[in-house]
């Protein structure tokens, strides 16, 4: 019998990627041999970036170098793992701060379709204070965020917040 592929699904607001988010991608791929990349549609969840933006932004940081599909998605993820033959939902984990949340979302997905695993990768030390919210935050203010942020994300976080339009 043929080897089947093993995809996981990364699934996240990704508003914007961060090196911390393909930290966690990277490490997937020593796992699975497929990541799906999938950017949540949230109408009621108010984004700095567009759906287009963010799903344009993590293509070109990964620019066909690895085995990394990105898409977005509506509805419940393990409804959309499903339907791309996904054998788990990966998530990384911060600090303590996010265990209680992702327990539950865990469990809850769990609840709802047992055929695939949530595995969580301990966020990179190096990563281990950053978020898309307070990078963004500090974008804003016109702070260096280079090193936290793939080349595509800080060149479109600079269009977001060029010098005179910044709250500072
Ligand atoms: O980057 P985020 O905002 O922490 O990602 C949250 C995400 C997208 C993983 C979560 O909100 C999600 O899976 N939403 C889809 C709806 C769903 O399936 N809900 C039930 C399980 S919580």
């Amino acid at each position: 019998m043929a080897d089947k592929k093993r995809t996981a699904i990364y699934p996240g607001s990704f508003d914007p990627l961060t090196n911390g988010h393909i930290d966690i991608i990277v490490r997937a791929l020593d796992i699975f041999d497929e990541v799906i990349v999938a950017v949540l549609c949230n109408p009621s969840k108010k984004a700095l970036f567009t759906m287009e933006e963010r799903v344009e932004m993590i293509k070109q940081s990964f620019n066909g170098t690895k085995p990394v599909l990105v898409d977005s998605f509506g509805g419940l993820l393990v409804d959309y793992a499903k339907m791309k033959n996904a054998v788990a939902i990966i998530r990384g984990m911060r600090a303590t701060s996010d265990f209680e949340s992702e327990f539950q979302m865990a469990l809850m997905n769990r609840k709802l379709n047992k055929k695939v695993q949530s595995i969580f990768l301990m966020t990179g030390f190096r990563w281990i204070f950053t978020s898309s919210s307070i990078i963004k935050e500090a974008a804003q203010f016109g702070g260096d965020i280079s090193e936290m942020v793939p080349e595509a994300v800080k060149l479109k976080l600079m269009e977001k917040y060029p010098p005179k339009k910044r709250n500072e």
